[in-house]
């Protein structure tokens, strides 16, 4: 059981027991309270029992019983699809198989659960000891979340035996994204008849049980004998090595029989098998053998060349002492690009997988972004080979680590092949800013959930989202910064050498780096960690600067917070013009947070904390003058911090809203993409808010004086600015200036799309600005724009180029195409699965798809949640996207009407969400309210002032 430290929201006394003096006047403090110490709430997950013997009927929650221990499997799997068809009828969508796993008996039993969600045809149950066979009385496929297959024996398998037990089955090839599935693309995208098939697999969490009965949990790890019988003339690949090719004959059909090495001891969810006709290029590498595997038309055109010249140099990076200091374990490593992928990526040790947008890319066609995405992915599913592959959780409610720590690492591994990008700057824009929206919900979750609230697949499918992610990167960096990154790498190293093909639970992280940390550190990893990891949100912490006085509370964006919850806090502070202080430590210190001649104060530089800063109004106009006289003294990080917190702390009532819009009036002298970025994502809201009412045309006045000069920074579109953040800034001058009518950038859009259109063969438009100046076009056009981008998107062959066409075609403010564009994306061979709800998405951000979109989804409910419902968070993400523009009471009696109309199973996933955007647009309808009169006459007096 964790110990927290309590606090009153009033202010307790500041105790620093940490300092450490670092660049340029900024003081490293630990703010800790001292007053009555008490259990934290929720307290921590109960070690649960494993290794509890059911001798009837099934175990009383969704986990295995624990008293067989699988070893190793040997896996037979023969999808039976053909790559390519000429007749559609002819096409066989099943694969059969059997797997034997060799088990260990610890408790005794008659009988064996695992996991399944198919019947088996055929059972043998083997005592290896001695050699004999068990006979099975029946077997049970449980029709529920528990996904159990009950065997039940006349013998009994006794504690410390050895068996073995076999099965055959036989499942589908769907197209569902699921388990083993199949995928799709066309060789010539104008013609009907040259599809090509692939069979490819994807098990996180919790379908490598939808491929084969087997023991489904993380902790179940095993060695795993594959073999692939596939169609004479694909390729197979698995986790490992290849160890032969044989031809055979089976009923007259040509087949290729593929065996791999046997792999390391691993987790089911990692498993991956893919058949196809793809082909490869090779990285560099030592002693690792790496191969990248696309479409045979993409390789050619050398598509993944810029995937295979960084992967080798990742790779080697991770296993320097810089970073886990211990090599790679297998002797391959393969990556594939999907043109069917429900998520990012997938990182199955030895074979990761893709989709094609996080994967390829095309020289010239490709953006900046796309680059970046693609060397983040490898990055972070490079990081897991370590972390999550040899180092797992014990169960899924400490994902976060896995996928908190990837996300982190991945930085580091993109600043090493990339370092002008100053990627590391971008978390705060990519994960921190994004997530604290989340985190400052009531309905957000902690970070660390309970073992045993964690039980059916879907608890563990929710699982999967930003805070796990995002929070969890978030957390660890300012861990790291905490124990400083030197010595939080010498403990993770530790940490991995450890447990290396073992389980663990978060604490063990916190032990190793107990054992790391220097003197400086007094507080245990733990005991701060803990109010981190098991409280939901973050604080808010507010300074006196007249009086050096600081407090903590927590922090939520619509209603005040229930929660006692209080933090250890580690904090950076900054003063103007003020050279490093060495503070004593364990001395009370209000003064590093006091404010001296009128100076300002600065806290949490560089947004190393995971909070935000409010002070007294008098510091607040220091910081804004400063901004405005000279903009470099404020650390860049931090300049756009103070526009994402104001705004924040604006909408849950800290400070006026006037104050966060001030914020904004300095970015006229600011060309920096991280500030105007965090601008523009605030003022976001603003625009969902208010393009459908009065208030839009003084905003959209003020941002077109806000914009000029950035537009005339950028004024020279075909060139290219050679810092990315530049880049990506220009893309932000352009959409700004076009999205507020801003003439001249409307007519540059429309002459450059004419172009192409003219041209048809070269587009003169700079990757970076497509999906920008494609939008705009077709904006600003008709149906002769849409009908030509829409042309371009069926016949490009490069994802990324179709992802852009895709956005673009939703910018359209013509009901009648937005209407088609809605019913193709119930049109799998329009627009594919994957990519359907985000689509819809899209058309309901723009203001004239927003009615229809909603009431598309209505209509279609029971259709899109049939064949919609796989993917991860799906529905949650289409319920948000379609209702982040509601705030009127007219909007929240549909949605309660629409809630009202089906039961919760017929809503699934979709029902949390929908109980999220009921609240959200309750909140919004108050704030329009409140604040729609102020801010209409902001807008209208800044406009008009002439400077
Ligand atoms: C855990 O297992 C032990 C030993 O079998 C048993 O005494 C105890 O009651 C179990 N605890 C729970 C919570 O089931
Ligand atoms: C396609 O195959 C099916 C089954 O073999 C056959 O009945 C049908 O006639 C074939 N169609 C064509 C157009 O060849
Ligand atoms: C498993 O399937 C393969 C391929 O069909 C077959 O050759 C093999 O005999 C099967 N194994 C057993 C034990 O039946
Ligand atoms: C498994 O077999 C049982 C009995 O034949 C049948 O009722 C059930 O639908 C089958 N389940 C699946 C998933 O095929
Ligand atoms: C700061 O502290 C002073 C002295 O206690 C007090 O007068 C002032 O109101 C405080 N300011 C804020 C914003 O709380
Ligand atoms: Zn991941």
């Amino acid at each position: 059981m964790a110990i927290g430290i309590y606090i009153s929201k009033v202010l307790a006394i500041a105790t620093v027991v940490m300092t450490v003096s670092s660049i340029g006047g900024i003081i490293t403090m630990m703010i800790v309270y001292e007053t009555e110490r008490i259990k934290m709430n929720p307290t921590p997950p109960p070690t649960p029992n494993a290794t509890i013997l059911y001798p009837t009927g099934p175990p009383p929650n969704l986990r295995l019983p624990g008293n067989l221990i699988p070893e190793r499997y040997e896996l037979v799997l023969q999808p039976r699809l053909y790559t390519f068809v000429n007749n559609a009828t002819n096409q066989s969508l099943i694969f059969t198989g059997n797997s034997t796993v060799y088990f260990r008996c610890v408790e005794k039993t008659k009988t064996i659960f695992l996991h399944s969600k198919q019947n088996v045809t055929d059972v043998t149950v083997k005592d290896l000891d001695n050699k004999k066979t068990i006979n099975v009385k029946n077997t049970i496929l449980y029709n529920n979340e528990s996904n159990f297959l009950e065997i039940r024996l006349e013998g009994v398998l006794e504690e410390d035996g050895n068996y073995s037990l076999f099965t055959a089955f036989e499942g589908e090839l769907l197209d569902d994204l699921a388990g083993f599935y199949m995928s799709s693309y066309k060789k010539e995208p104008s013609t009907k008849d040259d599809t090509t098939f692939i069979a490819t697999s994807q098990m996180q969490p919790t379908d490598a049980r939808k491929v084969f009965p087997c023991f489904d949990e993380p902790a179940m790890k095993a060695e795993f004998k594959v073999t692939i019988i596939h169609r004479f003339g694909t390729h197979a690949l698995a986790n490992e090595k290849a160890t032969g090719t044989t031809l055979v004959d089976i009923d007259g059909e040509n087949w290729e029989v593929t065996r791999f090495q046997t792999t390391k001891k691993m987790s089911t969810y990692l498993l991956a098998f893919t058949v196809s006709d793809f082909h490869s290029i090779v990285s560099k590498h030592e002693r690792v053998e790496i191969k990248t595997y696309a479409r045979p038309e993409a390789i050619k055109a050398g598509h993944a060349k810029y995937a295979a010249d960084i992967t080798g140099n990742i790779l080697a990076f991770y296993e320097s002492k810089e970073v886990f200091g211990m090599i790679y374990p297998l002797s391959k490593l393969d990556q594939i690009a999907l043109p069917d992928f429900s998520a990012g990526a997938m990182e199955n040790w030895g074979l990761v997988t893709y989709r094609e947008t996080a994967l390829l890319y095309e020289e010239g066609v490709s953006s900046t972004s796309n680059k970046e995405w693609i060397a983040t992915v490898i990055a972070h599913e490079l990081a897991h080979q370590w972390f999550g592959n040899l180092v797992t959780m014990k169960w899924w409610n400490d994902l976060w680590l896995n996928e908190g720590f990837a996300t982190y690492i991945s930085y580091m591994g993109v600043d090493h092949i990339e370092p002008k990008w100053n990627i590391k700057d971008l978390i705060v824009l990519n994960d921190i800013q994004t997530v604290f929206q989340v985190d400052s919900l009531a309905s957000s979750h902690p970070l660390s959930s309970n073992e045993d609230d964690v039980q059916t697949p879907s608890d563990i499918t929710e699982l999967f989202d930003s805070i796990t992610y995002s929070k969890g990167a978030a957390v660890l960096r300012m861990l790291s910064d905490y124990l400083k990154d030197r010595v939080f790498m010498d403990g993770v190293k530790k940490y991995l050498q450890a447990f290396q093909y073992s389980n663990v639970v978060h604490k063990d992280l916190w032990e190793y780096l107990q054992k790391v940390k220097d003197d400086t550190v007094v507080l245990p990893v733990a005991e701060v960690m803990a109010t981190w990891t098991m409280q939901m949100g973050y604080p808010v912490i507010t300074i006196n600067t007249t009086t050096g006085d600081v407090s903590q509370e927590h922090f939520l964006l619509i209603q005040p917070s229930d929660y006692n919850y209080t933090w250890h806090v580690p904090i950076k502070v900054m003063k103007e013009g003020l050279a490093p202080t060495a503070l004593p430590t364990q001395v009370l210190r209000k003064s590093a947070f006091k404010s001296e001649d009128g100076k300002w104060v600065l806290a949490n530089i560089n947004c190393m904390g995971y909070f935000r800063v409010n002070y007294d109004p008098a510091n607040w106009d220091r910081l804004l003058s400063q901004l405005e006289t000279n903009i470099h003294e404020i650390p860049l990080i931090n300049r756009g911090q103070l526009i994402d917190d104001a705004f924040n702390l604006a909408r849950a009532k800290h400070i006026n809203v006037t104050l966060a819009l001030r914020t904004t009036k300095y970015l006229r002298n600011d060309t920096e993409y991280i500030p105007w970025e965090s601008a523009l994502r605030n003022l976001d809201y603003f625009i969902l808010m208010f393009d459908r009412s009065e208030v839009y045309g003084p905003m959209q006045a003020y941002m077109r004086k806000q914009v000029g000069g950035l537009y005339q920074h950028f004024e020279n579109f075909t060139t290219v600015p050679e810092d990315p953040s530049e880049q990506y800034n220009q893309i932000n001058a352009i959409s700004v200036a076009c999205s507020n009518d801003i003439e001249d950038c409307q007519k540059m859009a429309k002459k450059l799309f004419d172009n192409w259109m003219t041209n048809n063969t070269s587009n003169p438009i700079q990757p970076n600005l497509k999906a920008t100046i494609y939008c705009q076009a077709i904006a600003a056009g008709g149906e002769k724009e849409w009908e030509f981008a829409w042309g371009k998107f069926q016949n490009t062959t490069t994802a990324s180029e179709k992802d852009k066409l895709r956005f673009a075609l939703s910018c359209t403010r013509k009901i009648w195409l937005l209407n088609r564009y809605l019913e193709y994306t119930l049109n799998p061979d329009k627009i594919r699965k994957m990519d359907a709800i985000s689509t819809i998405n899209y058309i309901a951000r723009n203001v004239a798809g927003q009615a229809i979109a909603w009431n598309f989804v209505r209509a279609h409910w029971n259709y899109i949640s049939l064949e919609y419902g796989g993917g991860i968070m799906s529905f949650g993400r289409l319920i948000e996207g379609v209702t982040q523009r509601f705030s009127t009471d007219f909007e929240l009696q549909e949605l309660r009407q629409f809630q009202s109309d089906y039961n919760e199973e017929e809503l699934g996933s979709a029902s949390r969400a929908l109980e999220q955007a009921i609240e959200r647009t309750q909140a919004n309808i108050k704030w329009v309210k409140e604040n729609k009169q102020t801010v209409l006459e902001w807008f209208r007096k800044e406009s008009s002032e002439s400077s």
